[in-house]
């Protein structure tokens, strides 16, 4: 591996995450390069973010395509021939096929708005304030063949308040998300993410918070 990490950032829509990752690399010494962001969908404001930068883009509209096998494996070729070391999943709304997980395994991550494995799926903001849970948050794994079931490498917690819409409630998860993504693609880079079957322990942290939080919070 060279010294930079070389990621792969898939994306369908606004990209935020994908903006995260960027400036983090920018500004903050995240030791990885964006090799390429590629987008199912031609419209996605991710794409400008992408251009803003200098960063290469590719656009394999899944509309173009008759099946998941094809649309996938021209994914792979495009991704390989980049040279990409990890797959970054940021709001890419297409479920991926096994040949794509088999091309990159352990090697594709994904960011999720909900406190994995409560709310898997999509709609997720909206079903945590259906639910009544006090608290959600975002999680960063590694991508199996199930729908937001691989194994977890960060999460991050916020309250749900009572006033709470599935926006503002996504807008302060998104907050959170900007925060993790980056961390993890941080783990990954610099090989502190020890697999322990599905428990991933990261190595080299710095002193673990193990304060409770209440939401409420306690009379006294
Ligand atoms: C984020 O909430 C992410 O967790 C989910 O899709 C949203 C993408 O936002 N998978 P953005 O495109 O990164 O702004």
């Amino acid at each position: 591996m060279s010294e930079f990490l070389k990621l792969g950032v898939l994306i369908s829509g606004s990209g935020s995450n994908l903006q995260s990752i960027i400036n983090h690399i920018e500004q903050e010494g995240l030791p990885a390069r964006i090799q390429i962001v590629v987008s199912n969908n031609p419209d996605a404001y991710g794409l400008t973010r992408a251009r803003n930068h200098h960063i290469a883009c590719a656009v394999i509209n899944h509309q173009d395509y008759s099946n998941r096998e094809d649309f996938d494996r021209e994914l792979i070729r495009i991704l390989k021939d980049a040279g990409v070391d990890l797959v970054v999943l940021a709001g890419f709304m297409r479920i991926l096929t096994k040949s794509f997980l088999r091309a990159f395994e352990n090697r594709i991550i994904n960011i999720h708005p909900a406190l994995l494995p409560a709310f898997p799926g999509t709609h997720v903001q909206q079903k945590a304030i259906d639910y009544g849970v006090k608290f959600s948050g975002c999680t960063v794994h590694f991508v199996d063949e199930g729908v937001d079931t691989g194994p977890i490498i960060i999460q991050a917690i916020v309250p749900v308040l009572s006033d709470d819409t599935a926006d503002t409630l996504a807008a302060r998860i998104l907050i959170e998300e900007h925060k993790i993504y980056p961390q993890a693609i941080r783990y990954f880079a610099e090989g502190r993410i020890m697999k322990k079957g599905r428990h991933m322990e990261i190595i080299n942290i710095k002193n673990c918070d193990a304060a409770a939080l209440h939401n409420p919070p306690l009379d006294r």
